[in-house]
This record gives structure tokens, C-alpha cells and sequence, in this order.
């Protein structure tokens, strides 16, 4: 299957990269040091995301999968027959299975992704699943301006976004609501699906992205492991610690690595210098009320209808209408 391949529009002087060694480079020359979450996910990354999915600790998955599953039938008759559906960010496309088996005669799946070469393996083993389905693979960084495959002929069902597994709050709030608004004039007159994490315990928040198996450490590192693997840089692995606090004022866990002692790493021909304790900002995973994130929705100019959540109020999964 060919996927559509997109990248920025900005002139990439790292081609073959990516632009993962400019990005890279230009986030820890910063003050503080940051690396964008984005680059979490190349091969190696996006099978220890799986990892993390299957995790105990990491309640988000087998509670949104439940809830899609529970409510499948109702989700199905609120999108209607013939879907067009775009997923954000779609990962190894398990949770849009529990969707296709669900709906009247689903017509096409657009899955948009930034893992390439992950993409098109895992789309292989959809296609062979759902050989009616017409699927259009886009890899592409769905947080720049997207061309999308062009649609069916209207008349043949609605367009409806998925974007599950809370990436939404991988985003600041402003940025959030600027990707909403996008996202809504993708999808105009359809409606969006979207999973989103809920304010809880700090204690299981914590649990959550401090694993005691190390795995949600090894896919931060990945991004360290990622930057020997494809620019040669000389991360020593162990001279970084994960360390991801749940920061109760702002709602959200914020991930860094920290350098365990003074260090400089060649990367690209530049000289990077790491203080002992100094920190690299690699992620942050925003948590919300159902309420908070309903008047998001709102100000992104959708309309919000309804809304599954667990008995344990961990984990929130909404259908707005655009
Ligand atoms: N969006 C999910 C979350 O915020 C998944 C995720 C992204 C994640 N990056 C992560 C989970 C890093 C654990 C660690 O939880």
C-alpha cells in the first residue's frame, strides 16, 4: 500500500532526517533545553509506546479501549452509515478496529501517522482485515497544515475524526484548542471522537508515567537512543534520568531527562553542554474535567454531545459535532 508522504512546509536542511537533527540542535541550544514529543515515535519509539499501552500502571489505554468497546453500538448509530474517518496519530491501529467492526459499512479510513516505515507495516495488516475499506495511509506531522486525500463523493457519510489515547493533552491548552479548530475545518459538518484523560489521584498519575518495569523511561531515552542511532550523537544513556512529576497547579505531567552529572555531547558538528541536574523538556500529558474539556470543544467551535466515562471517572471518550 503507498502512503502519502507530507512533511513541513518550511525548508528542511536536514532532508533524510526528517528534520529530527535541526529540531534537535535548535531545542538544546535552548534555555531551558527541550526536545518536541513528536520525535518520541520512529520505529523503535512506537513499539515502546505499545509497551507502555500494556503496562499496569498505565490505566488510559485498557480504559478507553473498554469504553469504545462498551459503546460501540451507540457510537456507530451517532456517526451513521458510510463513514469517512481520519485518525490522528493512529499507532498501531488497534482501537480503530473496535470502530470498523461497529459501524454500517465504514467507506474509507484515512490513518495519519509520523511513524512511516510503522505505518505502513501496521496498515499491511489492516488492509488484509478490511478488504472492503478504502484506506488511505498519510504519514505526515498532523500538527502542520494537512492536505488530506481527497473524500468520497459527498452523499456517502459523514467525515469523522478519531483521535484517541489523550494525545490532545500532549498540547499546551492554547496549542490544543488551535489543533481543534483545525482539526474541526478538516471535518467540516461531521464530528470527532476523541479520548481524553481526566484529572485523579496524583498518586496513580504518577504510577502512571513512573513505571516499575522502566518502560515510559526507555521510550524517553529512545529519544537520546534515536539521535545515536540516526546522527551518531554520543549520548551515554545512563548519564540521563527520566523523571516525570505530576505538577497539581497546571494539571499536567510534565517529562524530562536530567543530566546525572556536567557532560558535552557532539551532535552535528556542535558541542552541547549538559550542567549536572540540567533538564531537557520532552513532553507534557495535560489532564482535564469532563466540563473543562467540554468548553474547550466549545470555543474550537464544535458542539459537544455525548460522553462515555468509566465508574472510576479515569478516562473520558466524547463525540462533538463540528
Ligand atoms: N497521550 C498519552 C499520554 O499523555 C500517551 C503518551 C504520550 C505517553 N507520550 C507518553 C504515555 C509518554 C507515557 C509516556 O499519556
Amino acid at each position: 500500500m503507498d502512503a502519502m508522504v507530507q512533511s513541513s512546509a518550511a525548508p528542511n536542511p536536514w532532508p533524510g532526517c526528517d528534520g529530527f537533527a535541526h529540531h534537535l540542535l535548535e531545542g538544546l541550544r535552548k534555555t531551558p533545553k527541550e526536545i518536541a514529543c513528536k520525535f518520541f515515535y520512529d520505529s523503535e519509539g512506537s513499539a515502546l509506546f505499545e509497551a507502555i499501552c500494556a503496562l499496569p500502571e498505565y490505566y488510559q489505554t485498557r480504559t478507553e479501549v473498554a469504553l469504545l468497546r462498551r459503546h460501540a453500538g451507540e457510537i456507530a448509530s451517532l456517526i451513521g452509515p458510510g463513514a469517512q474517518i481520519v485518525e490522528f496519530g493512529a499507532g498501531a491501529l488497534r482501537k480503530i478496529r473496535i470502530l470498523l467492526d461497529a459501524l454500517a459499512s465504514p467507506a474509507a479510513y484515512v490513518p495519519i501517522d509520523i511513524s512511516g516505515a510503522y505505518l505502513r507495516d501496521v496498515v499491511r495488516l489492516l488492509a488484509a482485515d478490511y478488504p472492503a475499506l478504502s484506506l488511505s495511509p498519510v504519514i505526515a506531522d498532523f500538527t502542520l497544515p494537512l492536505t488530506l486525500p481527497p473524500f468520497l463523493p459527498s452523499g456517502s457519510g459523514r467525515r469523522v475524526g478519531f483521535f484517541p489515547g489523550s494525545t490532545i493533552g500532549n498540547f499546551r491548552p492554547p496549542a490544543a484548542l488551535a489543533l481543534l479548530r483545525r482539526m474541526r475545518e478538516h471535518l467540516g459538518g461531521g464530528g470527532l471522537l476523541i479520548g481524553v484523560d481526566l484529572v485523579k489521584d496524583p498518586a496513580l498519575l504518577h504510577a502512571a508515567y513512573n513505571d516499575s518495569a522502566g518502560v515510559t523511561a526507555a521510550f524517553n531515552k529512545n529519544l537520546l537512543a534515536r539521535a545515536n542511532r540516526e546522527l551518531g550523537a554520543g549520548f551515554d544513556l545512563d548519564a540521563f534520568a527520566h523523571y516525570a512529576p505530576y505538577d497539581l497547579h497546571n494539571r499536567r505531567i510534565e517529562m524530562y531527562l536530567v543530566s546525572a552529572k556536567r557532560q558535552s555531547i557532539q551532535l552535528a558538528g556542535e558541542t552541547i553542554h549538559f550542567a549536572a541536574g540540567e533538564a531537557v523538556h520532552t513532553e507534557d500529558s495535560q489532564k482535564y474535567s469532563i466540563e473543562c474539556f467540554r468548553e474547550m470543544a466549545v470555543r474550537a467551535g464544535f458542539s459537544p454531545r455525548a460522553v462515555w466515562t468509566d465508574e472510576n471517572r479515569l478516562f473520558s471518550l466524547h463525540w462533538l459535532e463540528s
